[in-house]
């Protein structure tokens, strides 16, 4: 039987997982490829690791160069992450004619046009679905199994590292620094968070789900981002009790003509599939127009899911059953718009004195803005109040410009929140 030769490029994480998933389901893989999977040589900064996986010490190089110039190698698997040094590796793979698969969502997003018009050029394949939710097929399923369909949104919960955070708080009252000391520590975030918690993760994820479902190449600062560094648990609360539960979402959005992307935290109707998607888990809610509406749900990281996903690829690519890259297209079918027009969830400390929240309206109301409700609670203790405003829909820059107005009565001490209603409708 013919054996397929692998180059891996990292043996952390993911890589891990591909190895530990090839032992544990390799009867499974020989008879879907009927083909042997073999690693040639892998890729590592440290010789002297201990590493999970049964590999013989020879296989390991410090020379990128040795794993991708091997001539008997076929598939170059990118798991190192980061953008340069991969890109870098890949260019020279695709160069080389060998086929890559990558989980990599900075790089695709950022150079994914560019390596994928490359791997088109040398005739091989470039194959990322681990980049984008893990362990959820959902790449491959839009551009296969739903390829009939025109999509006319998708949402994702696409950064579990958030989505563990704002469980927590919700589900066990914790603030949000305790909250990100909690992720650490199970390890769903990393030391250094900030590229889940301010969004770009999210960003990079969906600017290429965009990509595969709508055939529009997306530029990464196209994608405007918010993280959920400030949401505090009184939003969580006042959420809950307004029927809704908060939640990262990264968004793609045709309208018109025009296609709306944002990452933003948002508050989702309890009874929604997505409010239910909690910790680390992913979701990808989507609406094709003959599908109708779907969602997907699942792990999106860790060490088997992911792996599984990488490992996906590479048996597509051996059965030579994956998507044609020269598919993929280049072209602007979409106005990419950021009009954010929709219900807002607003809430302001102020001093508590009569008059104030008529003359907060009416600034709402001179900037075109109308009120949905209108929460008004008990003093703080400091002689301030909270004054929460559900918005009907509303332009964001109106929001902004109401608000920079409302912030300079003396009678209001804060601007605390504004966060996105999403009432999928
Ligand atoms: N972890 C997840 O759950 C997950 C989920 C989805 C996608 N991804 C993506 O998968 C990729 C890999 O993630 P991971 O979590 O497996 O990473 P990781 O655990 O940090 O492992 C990275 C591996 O690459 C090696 N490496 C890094 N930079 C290198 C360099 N310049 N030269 C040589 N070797 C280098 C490291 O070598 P040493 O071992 O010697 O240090 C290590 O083995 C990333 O693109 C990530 O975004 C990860």
């Amino acid at each position: 039987m013919e054996t397929v030769k692998l180059g891996i490029l990292g043996m952390g994480t993911v890589a891990t997982g591909l190895i530990n998933i090839i032992e544990l389901n390799n009867s499974k893989i020989i008879e879907t490829i009927n083909k042997n999977l073999a690693v040639s040589k892998v890729l590592v900064k440290s010789l002297n690791k201990k590493r999970e996986v049964s590999l013989p010490q020879n296989v390991y190089t410090t020379d990128a160069y040795e794993v991708i110039n091997d001539k008997d190698t076929q598939i170059i698997v990118e798991l190192i992450g980061g953008i340069n040094h991969a890109y870098e590796y890949i260019k020279a793979a695709l160069n080389n004619k060998k086929h890559v698969v990558t989980a990599n969502k900075a790089l695709i997003a950022t150079h994914g046009g560019e390596l994928e018009d490359l791997a088109a050029a040398n005739g091989v394949k470039l194959m990322y679905e681990a980049s984008v939710a893990g362990g959820i097929p959902i790449l491959n399923t839009i551009s296969e199994s739903l390829a009939a369909n025109e999509f006319e949104k998708i949402i994702g919960i696409i950064n579990g590292t958030t989505n563990y955070i704002l469980t927590q708080m919700a589900e066990s009252g914790l603030e949000y620094d305790q909250a990100v000391k909690e992720a650490q520590r199970l390890g769903f975030a990393e030391a250094d968070p900030s590229s889940d918690v301010e969004g770009d993760d999210a960003a990079y994820k969906i600017a290429i789900l965009s990509n595969i479902a709508f055939g529009q190449r997306i530029e990464i600062k196209n994608v405007p981002k918010e993280g959920i560094t400030k949401i505090s648990k009184e939003d969580i609360t006042y959420a809950r009790e307004l029927g809704y539960n908060i939640k990262l979402l990264a968004s793609a959005v045709k309208n018109d003509g025009e296609l709306e992307l944002s990452v933003h935290p948002a508050f989702i109707p309890a009874e929604h599939p997505l409010s239910t998607v909690k910790n680390e888990f992913n979701a990808v809610f989507l609406k094709g127009n003959a599908v109708g509406e779907l969602m997907f749900y699942g792990k999106g990281a860790g060490s088997l899911p992911t792996g599984s996903a990488v490992l996906g690829d590479v048996m597509s690519i051996v059965k030579n059953s994956q998507r044609d890259n020269t598919e993929i297209k280049k072209n602007d079918r979409y106005k990419i718009a950021d009009k954010a027009f929709k219900p807002y969830y607003i809430r302001l400390e102020v001093i508590d004195k009569p008059g104030v929240l008529a003359k907060i309206a009416g600034v709402f109301g001179v900037h075109g803005i109308s009120l949905a409700s209108v929460m008004q609670r008990q003093k703080n203790g400091n002689n301030t109040a909270p004054l929460v405003f559900i918005t009907h829909k509303a332009y964001r820059k109106s929001i902004d410009e109401a608000l920079n107005e409302i912030s300079r009565f003396e009678e209001v001490t804060k601007v605390c929140s504004i966060i996105t209603v999403e009432n999928f409708k």
